[in-house]
């Protein structure tokens, strides 16, 4: 298993690349289930979690066709990928896959509203919580499906078709949010979605659906009003920038200073976690070409966050900003209320030097001087990359385990810090 080293210290300076997003890109992918005709993807991220989805639709019968290089393309350039269900195959996901990562669920909306039926392993726990799917099955129940539990399966079926119908979410769920949308794009009739996840990702599927003929109202609102389609068809979608990678290397270039252009980067996916950057003392310049970060000699101030569905602080840069925190001067507080066992980075962080202490969903860090550097890993992908970001400024050498979870949502991440000059390298085996 790769792992990678850094010998932290040094600061970051220059220009950072920021791809399409892994949480677009996920149930876009998904969504091309919803018409027998093409759809083209574009600015697609190299990830494992892509590699594997791409098993996962093959599986179902998806062809797919990853474009070469074309003229004045360099290796930032996304990729484009063409995805075509004329034919599917089978409508089983089965456990072997989708155990290997929870989205895949999410093909149950699009397989149930095109096949009248679908038969989809449930997900299973994972490092950060259970993780339950009763929305996404009470949403799908809605809109007229039976269903049924067998043996570590979901039994789907609607075979007279979904009928719209009016959802009203208990609390905000990104994921049962794409199912309904999905579903409710070839549902009979009109849906109403409330309590809607409002995440940029979301408002980014909602978009590609109707380039693909869906009839949707509302984006970017927590109130959805879909009047469904009897067919969509094929569309080009170009995959919006991933925000969760923005605010990770600016909190890398906030720990170690310096000055780093996030090109490409879009202030607004990710306003809150830019304002608790510029309150920790951070520089954060909206420029033509992205988003500039820089800290230079000025300390970290604390700060208090909580994490909440958009527009509020992401869960996804939780541990990022503990990282961060951990050389602020003073005491921060951060509260996690979307996923309940989200801090599996606090023991790994602490074998750097970093002072925590949890209280149920809360963490109070007391920044230190200094952090050293130690041998760490972690069991998910937001906590590993807390350790990359801690590890830039822990004095001597780091080195990361287990880096196939930072493979899973991070493109060339050590090429990208060390473009800018942090001493960081993989090595193999
Ligand atoms: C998405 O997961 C993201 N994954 C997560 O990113 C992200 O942390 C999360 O949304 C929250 O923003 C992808 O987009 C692929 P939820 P999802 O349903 O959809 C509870 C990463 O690191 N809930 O919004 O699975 C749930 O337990 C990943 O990239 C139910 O109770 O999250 C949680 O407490 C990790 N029943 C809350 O809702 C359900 O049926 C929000 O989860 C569904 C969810």
């Amino acid at each position: 298993m790769d792992r990678i080293r850094i010998q932290g210290g040094r600061a970051l300076n220059g220009t950072i690349p920021i791809s399409g997003a892994k949480n677009a890109t996920l149930p876009l992918m998904i969504a091309s289930l919803l018409t027998d005709e093409t759809l083209i993807l574009d600015n697609v991220p190299r990830l494992a979690d892509v590699a594997l989805l791409q098993h996962i639709l093959g599986n179902h019968g998806v062809d797919i066709m990853v474009s070469g290089k074309r003229a004045g393309d360099n290796e930032h350039t996304g990729q484009s990928m063409h995805l075509s269900a004329s034919n599917i195959v089978d409508t089983t996901a089965p456990y072997h896959l989708v155990s290997k990562m929870r989205a895949s669920f999410w093909v149950i909306g699009p397989l149930l509203a095109r096949m009248g039926e679908a038969k989809v392993s449930m997900p299973g726990g994972c490092a950060i919580g259970t993780r339950p799917i009763d929305f996404h099955l009470d949403a799908l129940k809605a809109l007229g499906t039976e269903i049924d539990i067998e043996a570590g399966y979901v039994l789907a079926k609607a075979p007279r078709g979904l009928q719209g119908a009016r959802i009203n979410f208990p609390r905000v769920s990104v994921g049962a949010t794409h199912t309904a949308l999905m579903a409710a794009s070839l549902a009979n009739g009109e849906s109403v979605i409330e309590n809607a996840a409002r995440e940029p990702e979301v408002s980014d599927v909602a978009e590609c659906l109707q380039k693909m003929g869906a009839k949707i109202d509302g984006i970017g609102t927590s109130t959805l009003r879909i009047q469904g389609v009897k067919h969509l068809h094929a569309a080009r979608h170009a995959v919006l920038p991933d925000r969760i990678e923005t605010g990770t290397y600016a909190m890398a270039v906030a720990m170690t200073g310096g000055d780093v252009t996030l090109a490409g980067a879009r202030a607004e996916l990710l306003q809150d976690a830019l304002d608790v950057l510029q309150k920790a003392g951070v520089t954060v310049q909206t420029t033509n070409e992205g988003v500039r970060i820089a800290r230079n000699g000025a300390g970290l101030a604390p700060v208090e966050v909580t994490t909440a569905p958009f527009p509020g602080f992401p869960t996804d840069l939780q541990a990022q900003l503990m990282a961060l925190m951990s050389r602020a001067s003073g005491t921060s507080k951060i509260t996690e209320t979307i996923f309940e066992n989200r801090f599996m980075h606090v023991s790994e962080l602490a074998r750097l030097g970093a002072r925590i202490s949890l209280d149920g969903d809360t963490a109070l860090i007391e920044g230190v001087e200094k952090l050293k550097g130690a041998p760490v890993m972690a069991t998910d992908l937001r906590a590993s990359v807390s350790l990359v970001i801690a590890g830039l400024a822990a004095e001597g050498e780091t080195m990361v385990h287990r880096v196939y979870h930072l493979d899973r949502g991070f493109e060339r991440l050590e090429e990208k810090l060390a473009a800018c000059g942090a001493a960081i390298e993989r090595v193999a085996g």
